[in-house]
């Protein structure tokens, strides 16, 4: 037997061991959050969460909430420790797919946030998740507090999905609110974004659509069958070319303007594309407001499902990791003692798609 799977079966009587890479905006949301409910997830899902260590850069830094004895700069430290599950909350390519890899040789299953990880290398992960025998969750690597992905993946799983319809990106839906119902100019309400924290210092990676891309890849990934990497060519617009005069002549047509990322079948495959585009005011995402997200689906078989709230932000996003890590967790526990997890405790939670071990 794998030293991981000794190691697995003697763990079933004790917590449920968490490393946290990365103590960030989400980051420490996810540790606050896993302490405030710790007693109400193991009453709720027979599972106890342990965070046992956290990864940081620095040492020093000032982090209310968090034990600071859990901090260590050293992610060997944290991977090696022996968790259970591995939270991957440092963003970014790399040293983020590193750890993960690192992770699954150690044993531990991961729940990540990281949608420009997975926009780039998802595939290859997931091949060695499986080949590993671990499973990888991250329903919040889109729209952070909205369960998409387990919405495709598990809710539609009966059916044949259609088109996907969303807007995806938060920084770029407050750009075109405020500059729709303030008449602001664009580069305005760039810099009110920022400064209400709905965008980066350089705002590049929302503005120019790319953050949106990355997401509309992860759930064509999910929901679509595509066979060649030309189908899967997003043909990008971002948002710099939209004015006040754009957005006062959709108005004089009844229709606003939104940043959409669409996904549709074709004759010849798919058609993926993010860009601004008018819609009618009562389409459903012509009301989504703000630093909200929505989402369209389309099932053959279901119609229409709209989802829409918030898609970024310390909570929301914490929200989606814990649910997902709640679910690996009753998963380990459930295959320990012979069993799958409780149906109804899986189909109720908004975890993520969890690849690898059936
Ligand atoms: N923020 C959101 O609303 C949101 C929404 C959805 C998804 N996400 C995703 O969630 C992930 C985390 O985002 P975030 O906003 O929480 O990022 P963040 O605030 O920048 O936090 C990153 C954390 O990772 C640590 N870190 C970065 N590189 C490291 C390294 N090489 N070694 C050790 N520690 C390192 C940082 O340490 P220090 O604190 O010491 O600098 C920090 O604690 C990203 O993949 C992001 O795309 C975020």
């Amino acid at each position: 037997m794998a030293r991981a799977d000794l190691r697995s079966l003697s763990s079933s009587a004790r917590p449920v061991r968490i490393g946290v890479l990365g103590c960030g905006s989400v980051g420490r949301g996810f540790v606050q959050l896993a302490s405030a409910h710790r007693e109400r997830i193991l009453a709720r899902s027979g599972v106890e969460l342990d965070v046992s260590h956290v990864l940081v850069r620095d040492l020093t830094k000032d982090r209310p909430g968090v034990d600071r004895r859990l901090l260590t700069d050293d992610a060997d430290e944290v991977i090696q420790s022996g968790c259970d599950i591995v939270v991957e909350l440092i963003g970014g390519i790399e040293p983020a797919g590193e750890l993960i890899r690192s992770s699954f040789e150690y044993g531990a299953d991961v729940v990540t946030a990281n949608k420009a990880l997975l926009a780039a290398a998802g595939r290859t992960l997931f091949r060695e998740a499986a080949a590993s025998g671990r499973r990888i969750g991250f329903e919040a690597s889109v729209c952070g507090g909205i369960p998409i992905v387990g919405a495709i993946t598990r809710g539609l799983a009966g059916d044949s999905l259609e088109s996907i319809q969303g807007i995806l990106n938060g920084t770029c839906n407050y750009v075109l609110t405020r500059m729709e119902e303030e008449w602001m100019e664009f580069d305005d309400a760039v810099r009110l974004a920022q400064d209400n924290g709905f965008a980066e210092a350089d705002p590049a990676l929302d503005i120019d659509g790319h953050d949106a891309a990355q997401k509309l890849a992860i759930l064509v990934e999910l929901g679509f069958d595509l066979e060649s990497d030309s189908e899967r060519t997003i043909a990008l617009t971002g948002l710099r070319e939209v004015g006040i005069s754009d957005i006062a002549q959709a108005r004089a047509r009844g229709r606003v303007i939104r940043h959409v990322a669409t996904a549709r079948h074709t004759a010849d495959g798919a058609e993926l594309r993010v860009a601004p585009i008018e819609l009618p005011r009562t389409h459903r995402l012509a009301g989504v407001r703000d630093e909200n997200n929505g989402v369209v689906l389309r099932g053959d078989a279901v119609g229409d499902l709209f989802f829409s709230g918030k898609g970024a932000g310390s909570m929301p996003t914490a929200a989606a990791v814990l649910a997902d890590v709640i679910e690996i967790a009753q998963s380990r526990r459930g295959a320990l003692e012979g069993r799958r997890p409780a149906a109804s405790r899986t189909a109720s939670s908004p975890g993520g798609l969890v690849l690898g071990r059936a």
